[in-house]
Parts: C-alpha cells; sequence; structure tokens
C-alpha cells in the first residue's frame, strides 16, 4: 500500500492508506483516543476506539508526542475537519519513539525559548504554513519572471564593494584582503543584464545592521531584478505587476495554509488590485507632518511613519523621488530635479513596511563617478562596474525584494523571525 500525503488524504474516503509522520498531539476522552498527525503536508486525526480496537488503543495511548510512525487505515469523511476527513487506524507502526518529552508544548512559550528551540518549534503551529507559503512566495517570483522571458542568473556572496552603504558591511578575511558579505546582488545583475537583457534572482544578503525591529534580520532573501533598455516609470509598472502575482499566485495555491492563520485569501488578494497608488517623497513627508509625525523633508521613514502611510491607503503604495542625500550612488537623479532620484520604495498594507527598494540606475559614466566621489567610495574597486557605463551604457533600472517581509505580510507574522527557518539577528546564532 503506497503511502499518502495529509494533504491528499481527502481524495481516498473510503480506502485503506498509509500515512507516514508523526505524532502531533494526543488527547482521550473517556474510551475514544484521538492522535493528532502531522507530517509537513498536513494534520489528520486518527480515532481509536477502546471497544473495538482495544490492542490498538493500549498501544495508542502510551506514545509521547513526536513519535514518528506509520500508520494505517481507513478514511472516513469528517466535515468538522481542516482536511475534510480523519482516519481510522488498523495499524500503528513506531519508527522512534522519543526517550524524553518534547521540549514544545502547544501552550504558550517565549519568543527566546522557541528561538532557542527553533529547529523543534519549525514543526508546530503556525510555523509550518508559514513555511509552506514562504515555498510558494519563492515559486511565484521565480514563475513571473521566467513567464515574461527573463534569465535567471547568481551573484556573488563574497564581495570586495558595498552596494547599499559602507555601514551595514560584514567584513572578514580574504587571504590578507578584506572582503564583504553581499548586501544585494545588484550592481552584479546591472553586469548580466547588459549580458542577457532582463534578469533576476533570488540569493542570501547581509545587513550588520545593529537594529532590533521585528523587520530586520542580518541575514536575508532578496529577491532582485535588473532590466536593460528600462526606466522609472517600467520598473514601478514591473514591480506591481509582480507583488499582484504573488499575491494571487500564494492565494490559490496556500489557501488553506492563510486560513490556518488567520488571513483571509480574498481580502489579500483585494489589497494588491492594480494600479498601485504612487506618492511623492515631498508629499509623503507632508501627509505624515499632518498626521502628527514630527518628520522633515531629509528625513527617513521608521516603523510609526510607514504604519500610517499603510493605514491611510490600506494597499501597497510607492514613495518614489527621494532625496538624493538620502539614497546611495547608484540611483539616477531626475532630471527635472537633481536633488531628487528615480527610485521607490514600496511599503506594504498593516505596517509590515518596506517590501522593495528600486530605482532606474545612473547611466552615465561621468554622473556616476560624481555621485561616487561625494560618497567617497574607493572607485578603484567600482572599475568593473564602472565598465558598464564604458561600454554600451543603456538606461536601465531595477529593484529588490525583501523575501522575508513579503512573507511576514502574507502571513500576518508578528516578527519577521518567524518568516525564515532559521532567523539571523544580532542577538542570534543559534542554532
Ligand atoms: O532597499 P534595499 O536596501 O535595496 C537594495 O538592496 C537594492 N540594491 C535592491 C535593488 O535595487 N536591486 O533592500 C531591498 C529590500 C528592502 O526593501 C527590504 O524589503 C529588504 O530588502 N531588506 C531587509 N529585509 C530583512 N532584513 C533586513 N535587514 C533588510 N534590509 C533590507
Ligand atoms: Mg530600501
Amino acid at each position: 500500500m503506497p503511502a499518502i500525503t495529509i494533504n491528499h488524504a481527502r481524495e481516498h474516503i473510503g480506502e485503506q492508506v498509509t500515512i507516514q509522520g508523526w505524532l502531533y498531539n494526543k488527547r482521550s476522552s473517556g474510551k475514544i483516543l484521538f492522535l493528532q498527525v502531522r507530517d509537513g503536508t498536513g494534520v489528520i486525526q486518527a480515532v481509536i476506539s477502546a471497544v473495538d480496537t482495544s490492542a490498538l488503543f493500549d498501544q495508542a495511548e502510551g506514545l509521547t508526542r513526536e513519535t514518528s510512525l506509520v500508520m494505517r487505515g481507513t478514511v472516513r469523511a469528517d466535515d468538522r475537519a481542516p482536511t475534510g476527513c480523519e482516519l481510522q487506524p488498523t495499524s500503528i507502526d513506531v519508527i522512534h519513539s522519543p526517550d524524553v518529552p518534547f521540549p514544545i508544548d502547544l501552550k504558550e512559550h517565549t519568543p527566546g525559548f522557541l528561538m532557542d528551540q527553533r529547529h523543534l518549534w519549525i514543526r508546530t503551529g503556525r510555523q509550518v504554513p508559514i513555511l509552506r507559503i514562504r515555498d510558494a512566495v519563492f515559486r511565484a517570483f521565480r514563475q513571473f519572471f521566467h513567464d515574461r522571458g527573463f534569465i535567471a542568473t547568481e551573484a556573488p556572496i563574497l564581495t570586495g564593494t558595498s552596494v547599499e552603504g559602507t555601514t551595514t558591511l560584514f567584513e572578514l578575511d580574504y587571504f590578507g584582503d578584506k572582503a564583504y558579505l553581499s548586501q544585494s546582488g545588484q550592481l552584479y545583475l546591472e553586469a548580466t543584464a547588459m549580458a542577457l537583457g532582463n534578469v533576476y534572482w533570488i540569493g542570501p544578503a547581509f545587513r550588520a545592521e545593529k537594529s532590533k525591529t521585528r523587520k530586520h534580520i542580518t541575514e536575508f532573501w532578496i529577491a532582485e531584478a535588473e532590466m536593460a533598455f528600462c526606466d522609472h516609470a517600467a520598473n514601478l509598472e514591473i514591480q506591481e505587476q509582480l507583488v499582484s502575482y504573488i499575491v494571487d499566485f500564494v492565494a490559490g495555491e496556500r489557501k488553506q495554509e492563510l486560513q490556518q492563520l488567520g488571513r483571509d485569501p480574498a481580502a489579500l488578494r483585494a489589497q494588491v488590485k492594480l494600479p498601485f497608488p504612487r506618492i511623492d517623497y515631498a508629499d509623503a513627508v507632508d501627509r505624515l507632518s499632518k498626521a502628527g509625525h514630527d518628520i522633515t523633508f531629509g528625513d527617513d521613514f521608521g516603523a510609526p511613519h510607514e504604519a500610517t502611510l499603510a493605514e491611510m491607503f490600506g494597499r501597497p503604495v510607492f514613495v518614489e523621488r527621494f532625496p538624493s542625500a538620502m539614497k546611495p550612488f547608484y540611483m539616477k537623479r531626475d532630471p527635472k530635479d537633481e536633488a531628487r532620484v528615480l527610485g521607490a520604495d514600496l511599503i506594504a498594507p498593516e505596517g509590515y513596511g518596506e517590501i522593495i527598494g528600486g530605482s532606474q540606475r545612473e547611466d552615465s559614466y561621468a554622473a556616476l563617478v560624481a555621485h561616487m566621489e561625494e560618497q567617497k567610495l574607493p572607485l578603484d574597486a567600482y572599475q568593473w562596474y564602472l565598465d558598464l557605463r564604458r561600454f554600451g551604457s543603456v538606461p536601465h533600472a531595477g529593484f529588490g525584494m525583501g523575501m522575508e517581509r513579503v512573507v511576514t505580510w502574507l502571513c500576518g507574522a508578528a516578527h519577521i523571525r518567524e518568516a525564515i527557518p532559521f532567523a539571523r539577528q544580532i542577538n542570534r546564532l543559534y542554532p
């Protein structure tokens, strides 16, 4: 009898099946035992009666949480179960039975305890649907660009330069020279875009940010695209289409997981109806100070500002044309106002913060060198990047999306540390 997975159990009503998994929880009500068995795709309840199957009942009574097992039995329809069915087992083969109690109860624990037990925590509660949604977000991103003829590429993780400013670099010794962990693949994607046209990747990014917020981790997954012959307006259009596509894809494929997390797939879809509003940075500052925030032109947005903007719009909103002084050297200046850049941040609804940063890139050699000199960057290390403006420079644009920020938003998670299997934070390198 081939094993089935729990998410497909309802297709086997009335049939004998085999399920391989772990004992998630056990309850009893007098002469009936309810075993909840999980296998990563879902949780199914097995019902064992002491009257009808006393030997099996006695065996099952002794099982402890997270025992790995193979269970055989008949699938019965049950409309109240999230899976739409339950199992009436005929046999249970134990694969491994833990010697000590599983450390995570299904009650409240402190976040610190849970993070210390992260390798086990991921088996429980909301963590499984969150990681299943994460899988769908990654797949949607790749599918979106593949369908549009973009070429998947890769950028190095060990780099000799900074992209997003020198203050958040992780430095390491590289055979006697200095190297850094990549903050973003962007500069390399600009090079591959000049070779291949339109490119994308998902890769790890590192920021030695001393921020202890619910939106920052020191190692995150950045999803980036870079497009040759593309300007600022077209850049925003593809970003909004992408976000809308991802939400639609996840709402379709991970509907049940969203519902388990208390998220309404239809409400998420409604949030991402196109087009997204675009507001000028100066307008955003104006609206925020009118709403009572202490903010002036030239200030960066903090979490409270992002939350207010989200509340004002109720859907993702682009803030565009930031002051040049606030943004990295590579952003193209607005020809109508050199003090502003042709870039935008996309702010998620519900206070989940900035999910995308992007811009049209400076394509003039002279202007790029001037920006780099202003920001006191070592020109030697960037000669390869300047070559992209020496040999057939074209208008081009791109962006980077923080995958954990998107997952946090879609899952309605309280903290970004739940949106990645093993979060790296300033105080955390274990497990
Ligand atoms: O806005 P950022 O810094 O932009 C770049 O890195 C560009 N080079 C991308 C590009 O144009 N190709 O980072 C992009 C996104 C942010 O909008 C945010 O969602 C996420 O990455 N991000 C973080 N996510 C989690 N933890 C952190 N410490 C993050 N820093 C940025
Ligand atoms: Mg940014």
